[in-house]
């Protein structure tokens, strides 16, 4: 924590431009709160591909009249590289999110994912490089892992990817370090361990499973578990994930690096159930239903769990919020959110 608080108060003394793409998401439009409230100046990117304007609009009444006016929303389409340099121009640093998440999804359409997810991505990676930004921090993910078998996961030990989804991830890493040796360009990739907290959508086909779960809980309707419920996950809430794009960006890191971002924990997905079922009784909303356990999902990962030393040496990452207590942080925002509908 010591390093994060000695860097939001130099940011706050000297203000930086941050470009964030995906800034209509989950993540981009937690960082942009975040980076607001430290009087950043931002820019933001996003096409609405799975993004939405209520949680820009959610953002804004969030924050002051005057941080608000320190926002420029661009909206466009990482796969123009046109508007990737016209977007980066001026900004010091690079937080990239834009991408198509969810590992069914890529094996639905494995085309539009490469596209978004490598194309897209070489498109800002180049126009980082040529707009000289100082630091370019990408969004990468545990699905790198594959099936290696470690636990916990050790960032130089990776196994086979086992989705589309999982290939573009990595193919991202691999450009990475490439930019780095070819053009000495370095930028640094988080590989984010199953992320959540308010604002992740919780509709759709591909939503994550604990805005599903829990406003499937609110709805009173059937939630499913995939498998026979001992796969496992390192749930990581948002600030934590706020806090390590920042450690991140302003670390002047010289080489290509990649880090797990998560705390080292590893939860079951029927522990999960219980854990939602138990925060969400604190709200009066209580459910007698049991979940019904069907086959496991092609693609996931079995268990998941990250060593975070690398984060902690190299950057002072220290998450301040374990998944008992960005549980307790979000189940509001989804009451809030089933009472809107
Ligand atoms: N949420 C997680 O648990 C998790 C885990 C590992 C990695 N990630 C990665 O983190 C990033 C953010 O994920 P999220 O959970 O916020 O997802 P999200 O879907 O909420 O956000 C992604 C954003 O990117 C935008 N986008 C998609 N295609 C685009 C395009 N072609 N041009 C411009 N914008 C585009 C979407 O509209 C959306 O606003 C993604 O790169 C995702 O792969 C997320």
């Amino acid at each position: 924590m010591q390093r994060f608080q000695q860097v939001c108060e130099q940011l706050k003394a000297e203000p930086k431009v941050w470009a964030i793409t995906g800034v209509a998401g989950f993540i981009g439009s937690n960082l942009l709160e975040a980076l607001l409230k430290l009087n950043q100046k931002v820019i933001g990117l996003d096409n609405f591909a799975t993004g939405h304007q209520h949680n820009l609009d959610e953002v804004k009444g969030l924050v002051s009249e005057q941080q608000w006016q320190q926002f420029r929303f661009v909206e466009g389409d990482i796969r123009d590289q046109a508007t990737c340099q016209e977007f980066l121009s001026g900004a010091d640093f690079v937080l990239h999110q834009a991408a198509l998440g969810s590992v069914p999804r890529s094996i639905n359409d494995p085309i539009t994912t490469n596209e978004v997810n490598i194309s897209g991505y070489l498109n800002m990676l180049q126009a980082a490089k040529e707009q000289q930004v100082s630091a370019f921090v990408y969004a990468a993910s545990s699905s790198t892992y594959g099936d290696h078998p470690d636990l916990p996961k050790v960032e130089d030990k990776i196994g086979n990817p086992l989705s589309p989804y999982a290939v573009t991830k990595y193919v991202n890493e691999l450009y990475s370090s490439v930019f780095q040796r070819t053009y000495n360009f370095p930028s640094i990739g988080l590989r984010y361990f199953n992320v959540f907290g308010p604002r992740q959508d919780p509709n759709g086909a591909y939503a994550a499973v604990i805005p599903k779960w829990t406003s499937a809980l609110i709805d009173e309707e059937q939630v499913f578990i995939n498998g026979d419920g001992e796969t496992s996950r390192d749930f990581c809430f948002i600030d934590n994930v706020v806090q390590m794009n920042i450690l991140a960006a302003t670390a002047g890191l010289e080489s290509s690096e990649v880090f797990n971002v998560a705390l080292n924990d590893q939860t079951s997905l029927t522990q999960l159930y219980d854990l939602l079922c138990e925060n969400l009784s604190k709200y009066g909303v209580v459910r007698s239903a049991k979940p019904e356990y069907r086959d496991f999902r092609a693609g996931d990962v079995r268990h998941s769990r990250a060593d975070i030393s690398k984060a902690e040496q190299l950057l002072g990452y220290a998450p301040e919020f374990t998944i008992g207590q960005g549980l307790a942080i979000a189940m509001p925002w989804y009451i809030e959110q089933s009472k809107a509908n």
